[in-house]
């Protein structure tokens, strides 16, 4: 039984149909409406404060107010300015992106064509992870779609507009997730993090002003214009408006996405939507928003999941990747697992990470494996402590959280692998 009495799905509602996929069925359901509307009625200063009274919030992980972004564009340049969308989506735990692009690209186009058209954008790149082939794909043949219905290129939808698509496909790095890491790529250089300041409105792709956001938050924008504001804060909360589409994966009996309101309950999420842990079993633990954020024990699950509230809990919203673990889960196994990730991943630029994430992971193996010293959650600590917000970019606090919130949290596992020299969880899933 639903708890929330009603749950609307503006961005998914029309997942189940295959037509919604190509521009005739899309534009059979209003599609690209929204950005005839935004480019022929609207001045792009109208539709930035648009998109900043419906409080829309980027969900790329950090949720930075999207219309506030946008208006941090330079109005008057000297040469091009530029739109990327950020597809990358490697994180584990998120799978949103992906099956936006699959089932409604030209959403994500129509989303991209507003913003572009509120930026003075000439170009947009769309930047997909690289083993998303598929999704690639989609969005190669719904480009093209869209060129040859005159919705994009010059003088697009009969305007005075001139707007190109180009698509690049990444090669499996997650760091170029990360904004700059990504222009540096889209750049044919190495996949390494800028520092900011100059931030991408000033300094973006190819050195030009650029304005980088998430496929979903591109999604949520032809529904604000067509629907307005009023209708788009009527979901959510009041700091956090609109829907999500959550990602459920783990020890639950109905993973998959879930479209819901920002501010739904965890345990909503995780047992109305998700069906639960599978009979006999209790849920020990959960990641609210993709492996790089902190885990919540079964107690807080009443949580709303919306970053006010998840803030207070020391945790985020992240992607919305909702990652459920039972009671057979040892957290020092999760623990050695994510920082081992995040030390293959790690660009090398910063020490702090460079040689945090490789310690990290050394500590948790060793505990693992039942070699563990009294002091070494200590020595955990202390080496997460100071790799937090002292590196160009935020993978690093991404790598230190993880291990920070499961020694909150489940301190007793970690003691009782020094305690008894061996992991006591012999169900735990395999490494
Ligand atoms: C290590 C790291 C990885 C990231 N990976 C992604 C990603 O895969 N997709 C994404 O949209 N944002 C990712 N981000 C966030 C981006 O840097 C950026 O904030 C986001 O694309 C902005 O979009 P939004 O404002 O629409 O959320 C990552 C950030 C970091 C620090
Ligand atoms: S924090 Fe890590 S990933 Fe980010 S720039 Fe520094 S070394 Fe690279």
């Amino acid at each position: 039984m639903l708890k929330v009495p009603y749950v609307t799905s503006y961005l998914t509602e029309h997942f189940g149909d295959d037509a919604f996929g190509t521009i005739e069925g899309y534009e059979a359901k209003g599609g690209y409406r929204a950005a005839r509307r935004a480019i022929t009625q609207m001045s792009p200063d109208e539709v930035v404060e648009l998109v900043k009274e419906s409080g829309l919030q980027g969900r790329g992980g950090a949720g930075f107010p999207t219309g506030m972004k946008w208006s941090f564009m330079p109005k008057e340049t000297d040469g091009p300015k530029y739109l990327v969308c950020n597809a990358d989506e490697s994180e584990p735990g998120s799978f949103k992106d992906r099956i936006l692009m699959e089932r409604a690209p030209h959403l994500v186009i129509e989303g991209m064509l507003i913003a572009a058209w509120a930026i003075g954008a000439s170009k947009s790149f769309i930047y997909v992870r690289g083993e998303y082939a598929y999704p690639a794909k989609q969005m190669m043949r719904a480009v093209q779609e869209a060129y040859d219905r005159g919705l994009l290129g010059r003088r697009l939808m009969h305007s005075d507009f001139n707007h190109d698509i180009v698509i690049q496909r990444g090669a499996g790095a997650y760091i170029c997730g990360e904004e700059t890491g990504l222009l540096e790529s889209l750049e044919g250089k190495k996949g390494q993090p800028r520092k900011k300041p100059p931030f991408p409105a000033q300094f973006g792709a190819f050195g030009r002003p650029s304005t980088v956001n998430n496929v979903e938050t591109f999604a949520h924008v032809p529904h604000i214009v067509s629907k307005g504001t009023d209708w788009f804060r009527s979901f959510g909360t009041e700091q956090s408006p609109g829907t999500t589409v959550f990602g459920v994966s783990g020890h639950v009996l109905r993973p998959g996405l879930f479209e819901l309101p920002l501010g739904t309950p965890l345990q909503e999420i995780v047992f109305d939507h998700a069906g639960g842990p599978p009979e006999g079993r209790r849920v020990k633990g959960v990641i609210p928003g993709g492996m790089s954020m902190p885990i919540l024990p079964a107690h807080q699950l009443d949580v709303p999941m919306a970053n006010e509230f998840l803030r207070e809990r020391k945790t985020m919203l992240g992607t919305g990747g909702v990652m459920v673990m039972d009671d057979t889960t040892c957290m020092v196994r999760v623990g050695e697992l994510v920082s081992y990730f995040f030390r293959d991943e790690s660009c090398g630029q910063c020490t702090q990470c460079r040689e945090g994430t490789g310690w990290l992971h050394q500590i948790l193996r060793r505990l693992e494996r039942g070699a563990g010293a009294p002091d070494d959650l200590d020595i955990l600590l202390d080496v997460a402590g100071s790799m937090e917000g002292q590196t160009i970019c935020a993978f690093a606090d991404a790598a230190a959280w993880p291990v920070q919130g499961l020694i909150r949290h489940f301190r007793s596992d970690f003691e009782e692998h020094i305690r008894q020299r061996k992991c006591p969880f012999p169900e735990s899933f395999e490494l």
